[in-house]
């Protein structure tokens, strides 16, 4: 314990031997100090020198104790005249001290009313969530990580990260790096038949930037949004979180049912659609609901975003060309992602956004996280150049192809009097309905209690459905998963 003399200050108790570093018993031994009247205000504190002599410490603590109370307001430096207690004590001086936030912030988490949140993310609450996450068989969104070709990768980012270039370390455009701007462009224009110029492309996290973005750039709050019913939960709480009203408009085997969303809300701002590969049923939209919808936005004016979140992988038959391609009007957001033909873990994905809005999106972007890792877009440009993205998107295409022929047999075979599979014809998911009466999300509890992810059909749906089902990946589960998996799933239905 050390002391120093009370003819200059109170008694400063330090214990080198609490676990509490020298630097906060200080700052908090001065902070009570002043705020208790020991120290009056104006009054002469020692110079840091003289003080930590005093303490026999060494400078250092009593420097960042010093600096911490300048910037809270509690003392103030004059040239010339040394350091000082603030002549008028600051506003925030009741502030509790850090021990005291400590317990407060367990009594908050303990209480049983939830404390205030904004209105937005009360209403994005969703059920608890009874299917597992976990990388187990039938995870959703999972592609097969394990044929990646990583060796390949790594070499890539070795290229660019051995010596990189200022352009790579500096910051960079919120639109993205623009060779990778003009690989997407091209890659788009001869695969999805998407109509654009590398200016019109934003590189982004992943659709859900994509959508996130979308929403703030067209949205104003309480502005109505058509949604897929049953659709995507994550395109709900990027709208939500913008402060729109949903409007669900169901989904039949043509895709969304234009005529009924029109019926619902006439003069919506905006329609949020899969219309490649309806998610999570698997539709196509057919040729006469798109140009029912693209007449639709022609005429009062809204916005289409379209996610083509796994559009390459069209296992029979040839890839639909985007709803984007067919737009006069230009009134088409085109959302994509690299997160099922690369991996989920690259955050990287793009908008094609029409040429009159890149300012708009450039602007969001900027505000919200500026732009996406140089080093990786510059990878992901040459991995695309270089032609692997196209041999790695042929060999999964081939890969998912006999993986989903593998599940449809393996659920037709064990449980085809209770499964009635449906959406297998494109992505990496297949959606297997359960007869009437059977709860979905019970049968996603018990199969996750078998270590099995089967997430419910009914988790995709605002208003609950007549029917539930199982949304079930075969992306990233082998042969031998989907064997035991089924397995698994059988007695999940039939206990
Ligand atoms: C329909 C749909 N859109 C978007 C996404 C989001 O993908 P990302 O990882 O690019 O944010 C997913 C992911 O599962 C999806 O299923």
């Amino acid at each position: 314990m050390k002391r120093i003399s009370a003819s200059f200050l109170p008694p400063i108790a330090l214990d080198s031997r609490r676990k509490i570093p020298l630097y906060s018993q200080l700052y908090e031994w001065f902070r009570r100090a002043i705020l208790d009247g020991q120290l009056r205000p104006g009054q002469r504190v020692p110079s840091t020198r003289a003080l930590a002599a005093e303490l026999k410490v060494s400078r250092i603590p009593v420097s960042s104790a010093y600096e911490q109370l300048q910037a809270e307001g509690y003392l103030e430096t004059f040239i010339g005249a040394g350091t000082c207690v603030i002549r008028s004590i600051p506003d925030d001086a009741s502030k509790p001290a850090p021990g005291k936030m400590r317990d407060a912030s367990r009594q908050a988490s303990q209480s049983q009313s939830p404390r205030r949140v904004s209105r937005r993310v009360t209403l994005m609450r969703v059920p608890a969530q009874t299917w597992s996450n976990k990388l187990v068989a039938f995870r959703v969104s999972l592609p097969a990580l394990e044929h990646f070709p990583s060796g390949v990768w790594s070499k890539l980012v070795n290229r660019h990260s051995r010596r990189p270039t200022r352009q790579l370390m500096a910051y960079g455009d919120a639109m993205g790096y623009m060779p990778l701007r003009e690989a997407i462009a091209e890659y788009l224009g001869a695969v999805r038949a998407v109509r654009c110029e590398p200016s019109q492309i934003l590189v982004t996290t992943g659709s859900q930037l994509g959508l996130q973005l979308s929403a703030q750039v067209l949205l104003d709050p309480n502005d109505r949004v058509w949604i897929e019913e049953p659709g995507y939960p994550g395109a709900r709480h990027a709208l939500m979180s913008a402060g729109a009203q949903l409007v669900p408009v169901p989904v039949d085997y043509e895709g969304l049912n234009v005529a009924e969303g029109i019926r619902r809300a006439r003069s919506a701002r905006a329609v949020y659609i899969t219309p490649s590969h309806q998610y999570p049923l698997g539709v196509t939209m057919t040729a006469t609901r798109r140009m029912q919808l693209l007449n639709w936005v022609a005429r009062s004016g809204a916005w289409i975003i379209e996610d083509d979140y796994d559009s390459e992988y069209r296992l029979g038959g040839r890839p639909i060309p985007s709803l984007q391609g067919l737009d006069a009007g230009a009134r088409v957001i085109y959302v994509g992602t690299f997160s099922k033909v690369m991996f989920p873990a690259l955050r990287l994905g793009y908008v094609v956004v029409p040429k009159d809005l890149v300012d708009a999106f450039s602007t969001a972007r900027d505000a919200t996280d500026q732009f996406s890792s140089t080093l990786y877009q510059a990878v992901m440009t040459d991995f695309i150049l270089e032609g692997h993205f196209a041999r790695h998107i042929r060999r999964m295409r081939v890969l998912y192809m006999e993986r989903r022929t593998a599940l449809v047999e393996a659920v037709r075979k064990q449980i085809g009097d209770k499964l009635e599979v449906i959406g297998a014809e494109a992505g990496m998911h297949l959606v297997a309905l359960l007869p009437a009466g059977v709860s979905d999300v019970a049968v996603s509890k018990k199969a996750a209690e078998l270590g099995i992810s089967a997430m419910p059909l009914s988790s995709c749906y605002l208003k609950p459905p007549a029917k539930g089902g199982l949304i079930l990946g075969y992306g990233g589960t082998d042969a031998q998963q989907i064997h035991d998996g089924v397995r698994k799933l059988r007695v999940s239905i039939c206990p």
